[in-house]
């Protein structure tokens, strides 16, 4: 109320002096027309001026006049007139947005209507505004989308709020919230229209802010002053302003090599900003060699790097892989791979041979070197450090040198004749987990060196021939051998030089150079030669040769060739002898003795004596083999004085041989009463030679026999039971014998003796044998000094020896 009242004073003093300027023009030009200024939405009753005063009428005369306010050319009137004071008041709300709207000016047209006379004032309310209305937007929520790449200075038309008011109640001004991208221009128009405007006074981004939520505020120019808001949301629309941006810009990562297809080597990733397209990643590989490409695959969607093919560290031990992210219009970034391949024990050594010797004297010395061999592991470190050593039991062993490199050395003796060549496995191995290994044979051969003799296979040969053989028949084969390699193991044969019994030895046997067989160069006698030795040597072809000696003994068999000889009674017609038989012998009593000799040995030898023909046969009977010749029967006087037997002596050879001898026996006491004995020498031719002959031997043998009997005395004092016992005196004459028995029998006093005996016991030459065993067992040992003794002493003892094996006789 007293603001209304203050207003409607100043109003009043405002406008005072024009209204004087009016109603001077009034009042000169014509009457009645006054106005008035009020402000707008006065109270109803409120005075807007005093009419009467103004009109110049008394205030008496206007109840009189009727005086009332008419509207113009409306049925609504605003004022009225208090007819008590002339005060023009105020009939109805005066609203002048709804009076007027925006026109500048406001004026209600009324009339002062008085009656007699009658009279007619217009009157002029000029209705004035007040700051009643606010400033209003159309709408609460102003939307823009601005794409983020919009340009500083960009401005962007807001709609503009309204206010009913005018002039400075009208908007004055806009506002917008405190915000650093937008501010608000406003531009005046001609018509006064004040158009707002946002202005980018600071680029957006949509990866800060997608959206802006800014309050516009329009303010008038009233007092007090009105304001109206409007929410403005901004939505900030993408550009691709940002590239992809890696998470890091060098990836490190390891990978084993060998890796199987498909293993994740790793991830890179970049982000972009930017939405939908734009910030649609994608990877490619960027100046990646093609080795590299065919070894890794990259996902273009999720930047996984996988294997595709082999990657091998003795390659390349790391790989530098560039990696080119681009979002969808097209903006990139790089990225660096690193991948470090981590090694694998993936190959096996190597042995390579570097030198080698083909072969090897066997003579060398243990530590000769053969060859070189080198070793090498592409793996590195542990996986590719190489162990080598050379298996089995070859004499080799690795010495290294330098480096990867080693010498094979031979440990041992070699011997080619044992192992001719080796294959010496090398076999190497690395240090990886799990190990890699290899192996290398190398083939070595040993070169052979005269180093061996030929080494007969037997350490003597015997070779048995019988006598009489033909000359050029083969006795044995010697056979040596000899284990070196071509002319050092070639053997050749020889003999060695040498006598036998005064004849070279080439003229007994030869030798064939090659194969060894021995041959007989002449026909052997057994009763000349029972045994020999030749001494073969076996050479090799070496350079020099190497030799060895074996002896080869030749052993003759005897073949029955000699008939049996008869020693006593001399063959028939070169002596005549005649033995004495006492007439007063008894049967059974000695008479003489058939003794025969055989020059062969053995069964050969062993004779026995037979009666083939006698005067009497009953009279007298031989000892089959002792060739005694005994009374069968007393003799008688009726038997013939003069008896003849004819003995035969044959051997036991096969077939056998035979001698016959013709025996004289007298029985009679005394020679001289023979008176046939005249007849008997008649019948010999040299008579008197062998009355000589007889008379000599008669004494020889006397001698003999008395020496004999000398040597047995002492040995009877010895020997309580003499071995030898005499039925008769019968006397052999040594001259008898052959000339290689003599030998035998002179060789010693007793051993003669024994012989003698011998012959006398069994006549032949089996008792040489019974002599000699009994010798060797009781007396000698096998010795050397007896071989020492006299060269047909040992003969006889040999060949004794070998026949004891086969002579039954003699075991008797
Ligand atoms: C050595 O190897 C060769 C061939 O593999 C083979 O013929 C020969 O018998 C081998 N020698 C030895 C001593 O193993
Ligand atoms: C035989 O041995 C000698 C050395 O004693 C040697 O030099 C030679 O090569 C050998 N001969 C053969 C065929 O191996
Ligand atoms: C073989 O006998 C000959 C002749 O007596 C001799 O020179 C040679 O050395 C002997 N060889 C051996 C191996 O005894």
């Amino acid at each position: 109320m007293e603001t209304q009242s203050l207003w409607s004073t100043m109003y009043r003093g405002f406008f005072r002096h024009r209204f004087y300027l009016f109603i001077f023009i009034f009042a000169h030009f014509a009457h009645g027309d006054v106005s008035y200024t009020v402000v707008e939405e006065m109270k109803r009753g409120s005075v807007i001026g005093n009419i009467a005063k103004d009109l110049g009428l008394s205030t008496a005369s206007l109840s009189v006049r009727k005086a009332r306010i008419d509207a113009d050319k409306t049925d609504k009137r605003y004022s009225e007139i208090n007819p008590r004071t002339g005060d023009l008041i105020v009939a109805e709300r005066m609203d002048r947005e709804s009076l007027c709207g925006k026109k500048v000016t406001c004026i209600l047209k009324e009339e002062l209507v008085l009656e007699n006379p009658l009279e007619l004032h217009r009157i002029s309310i000029q209705v004035q505004d007040i700051n009643d209305n606010a400033p209003e937007f159309s709408e609460n929520l102003i939307s823009f989308e601005i794409r983020e790449s919009a340009a500083k200075g960009a401005r962007f038309l807001l709609t503009e709020a309204r206010d009913a008011d005018i002039g400075s109640n009208a908007v004055q001004r806009y506002e917008l919230q405190n915000n650093e991208h937008f501010t608000v221009h406003v531009n005046t128009e001609v018509s006064g229209r004040k158009q707002p405007e946002l202005e980018l006074i600071k680029e957006l981004d949509r990866e800060q802010k997608a959206e802006l939520r800014l309050i516009l505020t329009a303010k008038d120019g009233g007092n007090p002053q009105r304001s109206g808001t409007a929410a403005v949301h901004v939505t900030v629309l993408d550009a691709n302003d940002n590239a992809p941006v890696f998470s890091k810009s060098v990836y490190k990562c390891t990978l084993a090599e060998n890796s199987d297809v498909g293993t994740l080597v790793t991830a890179v990733t970049a982000t972009d900003a930017d939405e939908g397209p734009n910030g649609d990643v994608t990877y490619i590989f960027d100046h990646v060699s093609n080795n590299h490409v065919s070894l890794f695959s990259l996902d273009q969607k999720t930047g996984e790097i996988r294997v595709m093919g082999e990657v091998d560290y003795e390659k390349e031990g790391s790989i530098e892989l560039r990696i080119r992210a681009k979002d969808g219009p097209g903006l990139t970034s790089y990225c660096t791979v690193n991948i470090d391949i981590m090694d694998v024990n993936d190959n096996p050594p190597t042995i390579s041979l570097k030198s080698l010797s083909s072969s090897i004297p066997e003579n060398a010395p243990p530590g000769t070197e053969v060859g070189i061999i080198n070793v090498q592991d592409r793996d590195s470190d542990k996986n590719g450090q190489v162990r080598c050593s050379i298996q089995g039991n070859a004499p080799f062993k690795l010495v290294p040198s330098i480096k990867n490199y080693y010498s094979v050395v031979s440990t041992g003796q070699l011997d080619r004749e044992l192992v001719s060549d080796y294959n010496i496995s090398i076999f190497a191995t690395d240090e990886g987990s799990p190990p890699l290994s290899s192996s290398k044979s190398v083939h070595l051969s040993v070169a052979d060196i005269n180093d061996n003799p030929p080494v007969f296979e037997e350490q003597s040969y015997s070779a048995y021939v019988s006598e009489n053989n033909q000359a050029g028949s083969t006795l044995c084969r010697v056979s040596a051998r000899d284990p070196d390699w071509r002319q050092n193991g070639t053997v050749i044969y020889s003999l060695l030089a040498a006598e036998v019994n005064g004849a070279p030895v080439s003229s007994y046997v030869s030798v064939n150079g090659d194969t060894g067989l021995i041959h007989a160069v002449r026909s052997f006698d057994y009763e000349q030669l029972r045994s020999f030795q030749v001494q073969v040597m076996a050479r090799d072809n070496g350079s020099p040769p190497l030799s060895s000696n074996v002896s080869v003994s030749v052993l003759i068999w005897d073949v029955n060739d000699n008939s049996p000889q008869i020693l006593y009674p001399a063959p028939e017609g070169s002596s005549f002898m005649t033995e004495l038989v006492p007439k007063a012998a008894h049967g059974g009593s000695l008479v003489s003795k058939v003794i025969a000799v055989d020059a062969d040995s053995g069964q050969n030898a062993w004779l026995s004596y037979h009666i083939v023909k006698s005067t009497d046969p009953g009279l007298f009977t031989i000892g089959l083999h002792s060739g005694e010749i005994r009374t069968q029967r007393d003799i008688s006087q009726s038997d013939s004085m003069k008896q003849n037997l004819i003995v035969a002596v044959k051997d036991n050879g096969q077939p056998s041989l035979s001698a016959t001898c013709a025996m004289y026996l007298l029985i009679s006491d005394n020679l001289a009463e023979v008176p046939e004995l005249k007849e008997i020498s008649y019948e010999e031719k040299n008579s008197k030679l062998t009355s000589y002959l007889i008379i000599a031997l008669v004494c020889v043998s006397t001698f003999f026999l008395t020496f004999i009997i000398i040597i047995l005395g002492v040995r009877f004092c010895r020997r309580r039971k003499p071995r030898l016992l005499f039925d008769g005196a019968v006397a052999i004459p040594s001259g008898y014998l052959p000339p290689n028995y003599a030998d035998v029998d002179g060789t010693g006093t007793l051993r003669s003796a024994y012989n003698y005996d011998a012959y006398l016991t069994t006549g032949s030459r089996t008792s040489d044998f019974k002599f000699v065993s009994s010798y060797n067992d009781n007396t000698l040992p096998a010795d050397q000094t007896l071989r020492k003794s006299p060269t047909d002493f040992l003969e006889a003892f040999d060949e004794s020896t070998d026949a004891s094996q086969q002579k039954p006789p003699n075991n008797d």
